[in-house]
């Protein structure tokens, strides 16, 4: 029988951060073995922000060389950068001809994002027509992401079942994949925000790329609150976060951490976290300073996931052509 399929996206805006890794890399990273996994740069996406090309450039190459070093393996998945495959932006036109402006008007994230703009560009409103698209196109099972990407999931549900409807049986209609702990890790200073790769204040969030230095520094200067007890409490976020931290990359319960350190001071969960983070993410750094240097396999690679991509949204695609009624080349 086939494997399910799984599909998943970062944008290639700022620096990828520990909330990026716990919330999808790490999960890509153990679902590949039992998905047939499709794991993209979405670097289309990433133009709904300001860029400097010469940036946009260098950064989808440094993430393909990060997501290698997390453990995505080009033997196993495909990795490709999204504007290789030409076929995203055409089943966007498509689906934007049966999405509501209401259902767009709605979503939180163009709110978010768009709140301090003042000329907001069409592209961040359509945005999440086009993730539709990446998912759709790969006939995707499931699409594991953080909490932050649910709604827009919903709305590539609503978009599969509606073109299905309006036109017959054409997408599968995908399932979000949530991790239970670390869907929403938080910022280390304002624990009540979002930790987000495109954050400016950089003590804000752990790079995957920082030192072992900066992370000590990053953790030790974390906020908590006044108290002194080790409890995973709405009314604690900064420590809550921290434990979520811990959680999700030990596997250890909450319950099970809260045990280990009753009595204990801030500081001691803090230093073992810290020895923690490095010694997960240091590997990281290590393979990647490798990768990123060997541009011919990194090119050869994208030839590869790039070539397998095409060949399967190609086969989407001219099956909704057909189906809309474009008349065939
Ligand atoms: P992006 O680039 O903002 O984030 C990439 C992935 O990281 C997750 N994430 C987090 N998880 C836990 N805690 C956090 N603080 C945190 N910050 C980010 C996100 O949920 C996401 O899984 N629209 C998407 C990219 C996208 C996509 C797709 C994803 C485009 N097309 C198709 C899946 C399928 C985005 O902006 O993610």
């Amino acid at each position: 029988m086939d494997r399910k399929i799984i599909l998943s996206g970062i944008q290639p805006s700022g620096n990828l951060c520990l909330g990026n890794y716990i919330g999808a890399l790490k999960n890509w990273e153990s679902l590949q073995d039992e998905y047939d996994s499709i794991f993209l740069v979405v670097d289309m996406h990433a133009l709904t922000s300001t860029q400097s090309p010469s940036n946009l450039r260098n950064r989808c190459l440094s993430f393909v060389a990060q997501y290698v070093a997390c453990g995505i393996d080009p033997e196993k998945s495909i990795i490709a950068i999204q504007s290789h495959i030409h076929e995203h932006a055409e089943l966007m036109w498509v689906l934007n001809s049966i999405c509501y402006i209401g259902e767009l008007n709605r979503m939180t994230q163009f709110k978010d994002k768009s709140k301090n703009q003042k000329n907001k560009n069409v592209g961040l409103f359509t945005y999440p027509v086009l993730m539709a698209s990446d998912i759709l196109l790969y006939q995707a099972d499931l699409v594991p992401v953080g909490a932050d990407q649910k709604q827009h999931l919903e709305l590539s549900r609503n978009l599969a079942v509606r073109f299905n409807n309006k036109y017959s049986e054409t997408f599968k209609v995908p399932e979000p994949f949530i991790p239970k702990v670390g869907s929403r890790i938080m910022s280390l200073q304002d624990p009540l925000k979002k930790m987000s790769k495109s954050d400016e204040n950089l003590n804000n969030i752990i790079s995957l790329l920082d030192t072992d230095n900066d992370i000590r520094k990053k953790i030790s200067r974390a906020v908590t609150d006044s108290g002194s007890e080790i409890k995973y409490l709405k009314e604690k976020p900064g420590l809550s976060n921290l434990i979520d931290i811990y959680a999700s990359l030990t596997k250890e319960s909450i319950k099970s951490i809260e045990n280990n350190y009753q009595g204990k001071m801030y500081s001691v969960l803090k230093k073992d976290l810290i020895e923690i983070i490095i010694n997960n993410l240091s590997p990281i750094r290590s393979e990647y300073n490798k990768i990123i240097k060997d541009k011919t396999y990194l090119n050869d690679l994208l030839k590869k996931g790039s070539d397998n991509a095409s060949y399967r949204a190609r086969k989407t695609l001219s099956k909704v052509y057909r189906k809309v009624g474009f008349v065939k080349k």
